[in-house]
């Protein structure tokens, strides 16, 4: 069987990896968390103390970074330079500034061309902003899932809440509505639904109903293509 492309964009907190994740299983392909070298590079910037207004310094970080991903049961590590980074990449410190690197068009080329020679010749889901209309513009499925920046921010919330961080919803909304900004107004390749792409709307709908829908939608066009 031709393998599959599946792109999954959407704003923080709309519920990406965690519905990607699931469609992996079921279908038994890689997912790759796009996000996660973004974050990967922000946080070597952040331990070489890089500043983030050097464009020039940030480029010539990024030409001495390997970073590797690998995939164990369809679970991603993210390596940088040797190194699992995997879990240390998930602090607030680390996406915004994350958001911020991703506006340098010569990272997100880089970042771009990997993703793409991951996913090449193999069936794969990728979550991301811009999978649908510049990493993988001719994906067999693309999805663009959404919600209210309410609903966003009280998951949020309480994936902090989960780890034992307190913090103040409003100050979580006004988090989340930044990072929005920050990648929906970038010049190049910023998130935006493709033309192309299915909106689904999780704000009411449970992991299991969204789930449901996409294999839905992935069964028909499988019986039909
Ligand atoms: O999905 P995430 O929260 O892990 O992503 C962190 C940041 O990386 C996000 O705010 C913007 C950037 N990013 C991007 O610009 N393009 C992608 N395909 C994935 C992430």
């Amino acid at each position: 069987m031709k393998p599959i492309k599946i792109a999954i964009d959407g704003p923080a907190g709309a519920g990406k990896s965690t519905i990607a994740k699931q469609i992996a299983d079921k279908l038994d392909i890689i997912y790759l968390d796009t996000g996660a070298m973004y974050r990967a590079i922000a946080l070597k910037c952040l331990q070489n103390n890089i500043d983030l207004e050097d464009t020039e310094a940030i480029l010539r970080l990024l030409n001495n970074t390997q970073i590797d991903v690998e995939f164990q049961n369809n679970i991603q590590s993210v390596i940088l330079d040797g190194i699992d980074i995997s879990d240390e990449i998930r602090t607030t410190e680390v996406s915004n500034i994350a958001s911020y690197i991703a506006k340098i068009p010569d990272v997100r080329k880089k970042l771009a061309s990997m993703q793409r020679k991951i996913g090449r010749d193999k069936s794969i889901i990728m979550d991301g902003r811009d999978i649908g209309t510049y990493v993988l513009p001719n994906a067999d499925i693309k999805i663009f899932l959404t919600a209210s920046l309410e609903e966003r921010a009280k998951r949020r919330w309480l994936e902090y809440r989960s780890k034992g961080e307190c913090k103040d919803l409003d100050f979580v909304k006004r988090e989340i509505e930044q990072r929005d900004r920050s990648d929906s107004t970038r010049k190049f390749a910023p998130l935006k639904k493709a033309d192309d792409a299915i909106v689904i709307d999780t704000t009411d709908k449970s992991i299991e109903q969204v789930v449901d829908t996409i294999m839905q939608i992935i069964n028909s066009r499988i019986s039909t293509s």
